[in-house]
């Protein structure tokens, strides 16, 4: 059956999401050009080897994949992602400057990100015969291309868009091992569920800073997040493997590599969170301290976020970053210096960020969790 869909908020599935007439956009080249870059700080498009994923029996964990499917099949945020009467005239031109060019950026990184896994998952729908894998990654990709298509929305109201099409031919694709995959986007779907809510509860107490009616949608937005890392929780635990022995380096390593890049990311857009009235290192801190508390649900370490060096470390991380940009803008001799030393001075601080000893901790053999943020 064909179902005609008007806006992506209303589709069932992720083809009709796509089609739908809110992601038909007139392409904005600045903006498209922005969700191409890619940098180790913009976000990516993933490949992998599906036959592999495809492979996954989820035997072990049945009972809990079969709730979980089931409430993603029910779709309680069916209709949820578009503009109601709820959203606020939002005046572009009064906007500040500087905040509305990091809250442009901030939303086509993000609607890049949202589009990225939905191009991921779709993918591995695509290709995949095993049903449950399907039918999990057919209900993910529904979802994250109506989060992509309600930031859109908002970005055309600045007289901007992302050309999703355009992004799926022709941006890069970064190839990552299934195990790489599973530790990747679990972590970035419970660090997005936590960063999301962080937010919402810090405008339900301050609502004064609430400068964008988007952030009013960011509670049943983080709940699909969470849903979705409670999904690659599940795959992880078909397979004790993944999350044991050597395996366990890669897991700090991704916990260290995602911790800091958010890190980095976000000071860079001082006028945006100030607007929020959020202090960047509270913020930050506040959302590893949730995201190490769930990902105890499946990884035997979390990182240890109180250690004495930690902040100081990531505030170096972040200064050679700085650094690095600001060089990339020179010429000649001071350009390559200036890359140079701050290329080395961002790996001495990733080291010394990845060799502070983790916290260990038994994981429950009971992995699934409900949002309590
Ligand atoms: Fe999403
Ligand atoms: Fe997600």
């Amino acid at each position: 059956m064909n179902v005609q869909t008007n806006h992506s908020a209303d589709a069932t599935t992720v083809e009709e999401a796509l089609a739908a007439d809110n992601q038909q956009v007139v392409d904005s080249e600045s903006a498209t050009r922005v969700a191409m870059s890619n940098t180790l700080l913009t976000p990516r498009f993933y490949t992998t080897d599906f036959d592999e994923m495809d492979a996954i029996d989820v035997s072990p964990v049945r009972e809990d994949w079969d709730t979980l499917i089931g409430q993603m099949k029910a779709d309680p945020n069916r209709g949820h992602f578009k503009k109601n009467e709820d959203w606020d005239h939002i005046d572009w031109d009064g906007m500040d400057p500087a905040l509305k060019r990091e809250f442009i950026d901030f939303l086509i990184s993000s609607c890049t990100a949202e589009f990225s896994g939905c191009v991921l998952y779709k993918e591995m729908k695509r290709r995949g015969s095993n049903e449950d894998i399907t039918t999990l990654f057919q209900l993910m990709a529904r979802d994250e291309a109506r989060h992509a298509g309600f930031i859109n929305d908002a970005l055309r109201e600045a007289g901007i868009a992302v050309n999703l099409g355009f992004l799926t031919q022709k941006k890069k694709y970064t190839y990552f091992r299934p195990k790489f995959i599973y530790y990747a986007t679990y972590l970035s779907e419970k660090i997005g569920y936590a960063r999301y809510i962080t937010i919402f509860r810090h405008l339900e107490a301050h609502p004064e800073h609430r400068f964008h009616p988007i952030f009013k949608w960011f509670k049943e937005w983080c709940n699909d997040e969470f849903s979705h890392g409670e999904a690659f929780a599940l795959l992880m635990k078909t397979d004790p493997k993944l999350t044991s022995g050597r395996n366990v380096w890669w897991i700090k390593f991704f916990l260290t590599a995602v911790y800091g890049t958010m890190y980095v990311r976000d000071h860079q857009r001082p006028a945006f969170h100030k607007a929020l009235g959020v202090d960047p290192d509270w913020y930050a801190q506040s959302v590893f301290e949730k995201t190490s508390e769930i990902s105890k649900q499946v990884f035997p370490i979390t990182l240890d976020i109180d250690h004495p060096r930690w902040m100081p470390t990531l505030k170096r991380l972040q200064k050679a970053n700085a650094d690095l940009a600001l060089a990339e803008k020179k010429t000649g001799l001071s350009r390559l210096l200036g890359k140079a030393s701050g290329s080395l001075r961002a790996a001495a601080a990733f080291v010394s960020l990845y060799t502070i000893p983790v916290k260990r901790h038994d994981v429950p053999t009971q992995t699934r969790l409900e949002p309590a943020y």
